[in-house]
């Protein structure tokens, strides 16, 4: 047979599911977890921020304390000092599918997305759909894949391969997902042929609990867009305009409305997730000079190493982020008191963000902070609802 995948129907149609509660929430809040060491700030000022898995456990345990949707992992395959620098930023990396895994077991209601480059090395979709089945299980339906493509030369040929062209990529991921899907789906052996794959009598068990797990896929260019709103629940974007605020404001509606668009041309519907960092402080002068002390300690060197990438890269998403604003890092920058995090939250959502991943410098204590002061605000806004004790947040078998 030739595998298809089933685009009208997954874990977002399902009453019950995690995907479904965080998808009742007028804005989507998750945390991208800094699971890379220096997270996503090129600086040295000192901070709490650890790659290591107990403080990621802390930190995921923490949002699910606050009643966050989702936390999330990124994969990078980087070289020996990572991308440079006193800090060596990103030199230490845990597998984001291996961290994920342990955080099924410890977690009760969060979603747990992990970054996979389906692409590269070994992986055969016979693996992916037994292994996400697998945790399927274990998390009860929590678990999700955030399929990339791999947009950096030098990961390919650390894999021995040479680099796919970049939208022939997105075709080939759009194979593989297929096959996935197809073996999620089914409760039979399946005899299946693409120009890839040929699986003779294929079967995997368990079945996940709400027809697949959760679909991610992270782009900015038109072929990623495309592959996006066929194969995925959830889209990561990135501001056109790059990491201002202002400019990213400007830019977003446009950009969230072609998403839109281009899901409901396939008879779809699609949510989208932006990453910002949030600096706040009880006032917007503390909050300044918090981001200022931040970037007054940028490490040159691991920022050379950082924006020089972009010349093994081809991905297009980044394209408008300047040097200076890879300092503090994320998508966009959110700096301010709780009050105007909260009005900068409410202009992203009107800019037709569905959610946010959010990313801080000093992950824990900035974490509470934003738990303290700013989740009420938010829930004043409307842009949270407290779903506890509602009956679609129990996913129990
Ligand atoms: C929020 C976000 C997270 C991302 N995480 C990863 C990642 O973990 N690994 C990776 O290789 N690329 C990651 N990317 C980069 C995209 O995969 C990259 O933009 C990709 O090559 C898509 O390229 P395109 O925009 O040209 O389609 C991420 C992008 C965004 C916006």
């Amino acid at each position: 047979m030739n595998p298809a995948f089933d685009g009208a129907s997954g874990p977002a149609d399902i009453e019950g599911s995690p995907l479904h509660a965080a998808f009742r929430q007028p804005l989507i809040l998750g945390l991208f977890l800094p699971i890379q060491n220096g997270g996503w700030s090129i600086s040295t000022l000192p901070r709490s921020t650890d790659w290591r898995f107990d403080y990621n456990a802390r930190l995921t345990k923490q949002a699910e304390a606050l009643g966050f949707d989702l936390v999330f992992g990124l994969a990078q395959w980087l070289g020996k000092n990572g991308h440079g620098g006193q800090m060596k930023y990103r030199e230490q990396s845990l597998d984001a599918f291996i961290a994920t895994s342990a955080l099924a077991a410890m977690t009760e209601r969060i979603m747990l997305i992990s970054t996979v480059h389906a692409l590269y090395g070994p992986w055969h979709p016979l693996h992916l759909a037994k292994f996400g089945a697998t945790l399927d299980h274990i998390s009860n339906g929590r678990w999700g894949i955030n399929l990339v493509t791999g947009h950096v030369s030098t990961e390919w040929a650390m894999f021995g391969q040479p680099m796919i062209e970049h939208d022939e990529r997105y075709a080939r991921a759009a194979e593989f997902v297929a096959v996935l899907d197809t073996l999620w789906r089914s409760d039979a052996n399946l005899t299946i042929r693409t120009p890839r794959w040929q699986l003779d009598d294929a079967f995997v068990s368990p079945r996940p609990r709400f027809r697949r797990p959760v679909l991610v896929n992270a782009t900015g260019s038109d072929a990623g867009i495309d592959y996006a709103v066929r194969h995925s629940d959830l889209v990561f974007i990135t501001s056109p305009a790059g990491a201002d605020f202002d400019d990213a404001i400007g830019a977003l509606p446009a950009h969230t409305a072609k998403i839109r668009e281009g899901a409901a041309r396939v008879e779809r519907r699609v949510r989208t997730l932006i990453n910002p960092t949030i600096v706040c402080r009880p006032t917007e002068r503390e909050a300044w000079a918090y981001r200022d002390a931040i970037v007054a300690h940028a490490d040159e060197g691991a920022l050379d190493g950082f924006v020089g990438q972009g010349s093994r890269s081809d991905a297009k998403a980044w394209a408008n982020h300047k040097r200076e604003q890879r300092i503090l890092g994320g998508n966009l920058h959110l700096i301010g008191s709780p009050e105007q995090i909260v009005d900068k939250l409410v202009a992203l959502k009107r800019a037709g963000c569905d959610g946010v991943q959010l990313t801080f410098f000093d992950f824990e204590p900035d974490l509470a902070y934003f738990g303290e002061a700013v989740l009420p605000l938010l829930v004043e806004a409307g842009l949270r609802r407290d779903l506890a004790g509602s009956d679609s947040l129990h996913t129990t078998t």
